[in-house]
């Protein structure tokens, strides 16, 4: 007897061709003996809903969904998780057995995994994330989930700071949470500050003082490689010994992902060190 097709998932986004979530979601079926394949599906501007339903009854099992479109994922789900709702973005499709989409957005605990890996504390500590964007968006309930003690959400436009700092304050129960300018950052270092802007991405710097960090401080870049450079080294130059780009998250978010499909928690260490491997050997 031939042995049964292997399930099938992808990730659409666009551009796609770099993604590392197909080595990643390999890494994971051959570890758990999970028969799936995992593709890097170019998404049109434009068609995304009529391109996922088309992969959903050509048979896919699964989506993950990036840049653009995971608003337009979100708006597409009929069924949402808490944490996608608050993120009001989906990361992770899939449909039950009356063919209705659920998603998920497993950025954020993806996120506050890879920080207890790091070893980074978060409750009653004092936590700073610049940029109020869509990624930090979907950070804030996890992280105040967690009870830090302080959270200031800094960004260039002061006011999508304050929308984001209001829009969440009803979780905030145990957390000073507040927003404010780049230009006007507090003065006292926090223990953990989080870079969720896109500036790494582009020339312009940050531009951030070095009073924000104390030595045992964590910096973290959401972003993974060259892009995290800019952030991390003006982190170390501060006096911050420790800091990660977002490599463990992007595997992390993918194990949500895979255990939400699959039922089962691939070991992410292997997995991160493997990929960590192939990036320094290339
Ligand atoms: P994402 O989904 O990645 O968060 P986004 O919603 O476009 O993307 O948000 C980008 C974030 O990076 C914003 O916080 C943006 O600041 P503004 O809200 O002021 O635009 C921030 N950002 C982008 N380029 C920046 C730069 N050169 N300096 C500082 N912040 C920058």
């Amino acid at each position: 007897m031939s042995e049964p097709r292997p399930d099938r998932y992808g990730v659409v986004g666009n551009p796609i061709r770099h993604s590392l979530s197909p080595r990643i979601h390999a890494l994971f079926a051959e570890q758990t003996g999970q028969h799936l394949t995992y593709e890097a599906l170019l998404g049109t501007p434009g068609q995304f809903a009529e391109e996922v339903w088309a992969w959903f009854s050509s048979g896919f099992r699964g989506l993950n969904v990036t840049v653009p479109f995971k608003e337009e994922a979100f708006a597409l789900a009929r069924v949402l998780t808490d944490r996608a709702r608050r993120a009001g973005a989906v990361n992770t499709l899939w449909r039950d057995d009356e063919r209705q989409l659920h998603g998920d957005n497993t950025d954020g605990i993806g996120f506050c995994r890879d920080l207890d890996r790091l070893g980074g504390e978060v409750p009653g500590r004092r936590v700073l994330i610049l940029g109020a964007g869509g990624a930090t968006r979907g950070l804030l309930q996890p992280l105040l989930e967690r009870h830090p003690a302080q959270l200031v959400i800094a960004n260039r436009t002061a006011s999508r700071a304050e929308g984001l700092a209001e829009d969440f304050a009803d979780l905030a129960i145990e957390t000073e949470l507040s927003a404010c300018g780049l230009d006007v950052l507090p003065a006292s270092p926090f223990d953990l500050v989080v870079n969720a802007t896109a500036a790494g991405l582009s020339d312009a710097g940050l531009n951030l003082p070095a009073t924000l960090v104390h030595p045992d401080s964590l910096a973290y870049d959401l972003v993974y490689g060259p892009g995290a450079a800019r952030f991390l080294d003006w982190a170390r130059a501060a006096g911050c010994q420790q800091t990660a780009d977002g490599l463990g998250m992007l595997v992390e978010q993918a194990a949500e992902a895979f255990a939400i499909w699959r039922g089962i928690h691939p070991d992410t260490a292997p997995v991160l060190r493997q990929l960590r491997h192939e990036n320094d050997a290339a």
